[in-house]
């Protein structure tokens, strides 16, 4: 892993719900030193970003699934599959939706069967007593509104992907220096 690990925060918003939960995940990386962040709308992503990264996290506006665009992007992002360049890296996901009832959950569902089926180590929200009012096992959610609950489940979760980053780096480069 290089000297910072490097977490890619992409996501697609339209009205703006999504991209405040994303800040919040971008302030929960960001509470941990070692971590350099990149802060990607979809617009302005480049697919490119995807090689050499430590961590992917994912958010979408609840479209019943994701977004057609970001589901786009991530088809034609490359051969990532093929060549592995995700595997092994730490992956997490997060959507704002209108219905409490509207699917949330399916859609965390379908952004994590897309980072593990790149091979990458999911990374769910910590538990804690909020899960009773706000967020899910899969990741950070919001309905509506984003509360305060909502930002401090996203906050917790951009923290423990950094944790989990520099914990895997660190696994990862004791495990070269024994040459297995
Ligand atoms: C095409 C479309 C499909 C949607 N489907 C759902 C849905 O299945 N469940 C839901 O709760 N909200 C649904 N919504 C509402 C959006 O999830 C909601 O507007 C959300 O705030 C969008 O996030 P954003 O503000 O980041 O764009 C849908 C909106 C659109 C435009």
């Amino acid at each position: 892993m290089a000297q910072q690990a490097r977490v890619l925060l992409l996501f697609d918003s339209r009205g703006g719900l999504t991209e405040q939960l994303a800040q919040a995940v971008a302030d929960g990386v960001q509470s941990v030193s070692g971590v350099e962040l990149r802060y990607r709308r979809l617009s302005e992503a480049n697919q490119k970003e995807l090689l050499g990264i430590d961590a992917l996290i994912l958010g979408s506006p609840n479209w019943s699934g994701m977004t057609g665009k970001l589901k786009e992007w991530l088809d034609y992002s490359g051969d990532l599959w093929e060549t592995g360049d995700l595997a092994g890296k730490v992956g997490a996901c997060f959507t704002a939706g209108w219905s409490r009832s509207g699917g949330t959950e399916a859609t965390l569902l379908q952004l994590m069967h897309l980072l593990l089926a790149h091979g990458m180590i999911f990374v769910g929200l910590p538990w804690s007593d909020t899960m009773r009012r706000s967020g899910s096992y899969y990741g950070a959610t919001a309905h509506g509104e984003v509360t305060d609950d909502d930002r401090a489940q996203a906050r917790a979760l951009g923290r423990r992907v950094a944790e989990a980053t520099l914990l895997l780096g660190l696994f990862a480069s004791g495990a070269a220096a024994d040459g297995s």
